[in-house]
Order: C-alpha cells, then structure tokens, then sequence
C-alpha cells in the first residue's frame, strides 16, 4: 500500500512537470485528488489493512495529498506567470503613440443659457414653474386679456391645432396657470422656461424658440421692483458694467408695458453694427400685469398688484457669445455647438 502511493506520487509528479495548460493541471488535479480520484481509490482500500498499520500509511498517505497539492499550486502559479509575460511580450506597446481621446459631452448652449437664466432668479428668491406646450387659446390668448377678435394676435402668428387648441405662442400662459392654482395665496413668484412656437422663420426667427416668463404677484409690488430685478438680471447675466433701460410699449395683458434694452454688449453703449449705432439691445418685454388678468385668475386687484416679464433665450445666448443667425443652435453641426 505504501508503495502504491509513493509510486503514484510520482507518477503525479512527473505529470505535473509535463502539464502546459492550466486546464492541463485541472485535469491532473481531478485525477489524483479528486472525489472519484486515485487518491481515494487507495484510501479506500485501507479497511483491508491492520489496525496498527493504519496510521502510518494514513499519515502517509497525508504527506502524498500535501507534496501533489503544494507542486500543483507551484505549477499553476508558474504557468500563469509565464501566460502573463506571453501576452505583455505580443503586445506591441508605443508609449509615444497619442492617446485615444475619449469625446466627452456638454450642454447645448440653449440648455446652459437657459440654467444660467434659472440660477439668477432662483437667487432672488423665484420658482421655477411649467406649463404644456399644446395649450388652449384661453390660456394662451383669452385669460391674457386678447379676446377673440383682439388685433393684437395679429403679433403672435399662431399654430392652430383645433378652435381652441394651439401650440403656445409664448409663455405667458404659464403666469395663468400658475395664479389660478395658487390665488390667493401670496406671494407669487416664479419664472416659466419653456419652448414656444410661432409662424417665422428668418435668420433671427424660428418657428420653435425658447422663452423664460416670469411673474411676481403680491401687495405693493411696483414697478421699482421690476426694474430692480430686471437691473440685476442683466448685470448677473451680461456683467456688472451693464445698464438697463426701459422704453414704453403695449401688451394686452400688462399695464403700463414696456420694452427693455441693455446697454450693448458689444460696444458697451457707443454705437457699433451689432447695435445698429444705437448703443442699445432690446431683450425683453414686460409691465405690470393687467388688473383683468389678476381678477380673471382668481386674484383682487385691488388688493395686489404684480409685474411679469418675457425673455427670449436666443436672443439672450446670441448676445452673450456674439451670434448672428439663430438657426445655428438648431443645425446641430458639432464645430458650432462644441465651442460653448
Ligand atoms: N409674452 C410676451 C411676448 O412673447 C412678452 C411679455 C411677457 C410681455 C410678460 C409682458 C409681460 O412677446
């Protein structure tokens, strides 16, 4: 029996020097080892033996499992050794080669405009509210005091779905929203950054653009307050040197209205061709809200006043980086957008 397993030691030995695969060793390792192995064949084999010879050949029997185990991790971790340094020496390695450049990503300039616009207001204490963009003519023109047949539609060239269902044309609906679900509660203050739709398309116009509204209502509020938000927008966003101006103008659903412009971002105010020599750029339009639109939404104009405005985010984007045709944001050709 001893030698039984001295002999099959050996054979396992002289296996294991031979094996040149790590499944190779696997195989030996299931001979000899394994459940259904030589090993145990032998073991089995010791009820046959004498009691008092049992130890000394079970304990032999130990140090033949220990030497096969301890030269089979021996191998295996030469075998993978010598794989490793196989493959480190096939692979062609030119540590002067340029990299691979891995394209990360940014945000369409819209987006980060648009973000930018949020941050400013969200630090003066403004939400930030939505609304759909298929909207109904109430919302959209009726409840913003442009009833049917009111001439100043003709200045929002409309995309009619039904009747009484559009896509919006601005996003001023949102302020009607906003005020029926909240009245009369106060105060409000939110802006609305959204897409709108009109019947344009020109270098300066596309038929989808983005608008960001904004409305504050609550007692007292004046146009002192407008034009102090509206100084600090334009100062956060165009820098500090920047001065605002308003000029008077109309829309159904402020009272009074106006136009605002901010000193040119191009010139700072002199006269150049991006300001058509004025020294002036028009960025938004706004007023304080029309008491109809306040008691159509639930609101007492006598109690409260409110002001609101509107923004288009191209146009602020196309100011901020100096760009002159507005279908560039849209063409989504990578040298444009991959330099914001
Ligand atoms: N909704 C107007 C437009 O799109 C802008 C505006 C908003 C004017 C709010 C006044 C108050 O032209």
């Amino acid at each position: 029996m001893e030698r039984k397993l001295l002999e099959m030691q050996a054979r396992a030995l002289a296996d294991l020097e031979g094996a040149g695969s790590l499944d190779e060793l696997n195989e030996i390792r299931v001979r000899y080892l394994g459940k259904k192995g030589e090993l145990t064949g032998v073991l089995r084999g010791m009820a046959a033996l004498k009691a008092e010879e049992r130890p000394r050949v079970g304990q032999i029997a130990n140090q033949v499992r220990d030497k096969i185990e301890d030269r089979l991790n021996e191998r295996t971790a030469q075998l993978k050794d010598v794989i490793r340094r196989e493959r480190l020496a096939a692979e062609i390695l030119d540590i002067t080669l340029p990299g691979t450049v891995f394209n990360v990503g940014r945000l369409h300039p819209l987006t980060a405009v648009t973000r930018q616009i949020e941050d400013i207001f969200l630090g003066l204490g403004f939400s930030i509210a939505e609304g759909p963009e298929v909207e109904l003519d109430y919302y959209n023109f009726e409840a913003l005091n442009l009833p049917k047949d009111h001439p100043a539609r003709d200045m929002q060239d409309t995309f009619f779905i039904t009747q009484e269902v559009l896509l919006r044309t601005h996003t001023s609906p949102v302020q009607v929203r906003t005020m029926e679900r909240t009245a009369p509660a106060l105060p409000v203050k939110i802006i609305a950054p959204g897409k709108v739709y009109r019947r344009d398309d020109d270098a300066t116009h596309s038929p989808m653009f983005h608008q960001v509204e904004g409305l504050a209502v609550d007692r007292r509020i004046t146009m002192a307050d407008l034009r102090g938000v509206l100084q600090v927008f334009a100062q956060q966003m165009f820098g500090p040197e920047t001065r605002t101006r308003f000029r008077p103008s109309y829309f159904p659903f402020t009272e009074p209205s106006a136009e605002v412009d901010i000193s040119c971002v191009m010139c700072g105010g002199r006269g150049c061709r991006v300001c058509s020599h004025t020294g002036w750029l028009e960025i938004l339009g706004c007023g304080m809200v029309h008491p109809r639109v306040l008691e159509m939404s639930g609101y007492d104009s006598g109690e409260v006043t409110g002001f609101a405005f509107g923004m288009g985010v191209e146009r602020v984007a196309m100011l901020k980086y100096g760009i002159d045709d507005l279908r560039l944001f849209f063409d989504n050709d990578i040298r444009f957008l991959a330099q914001f």
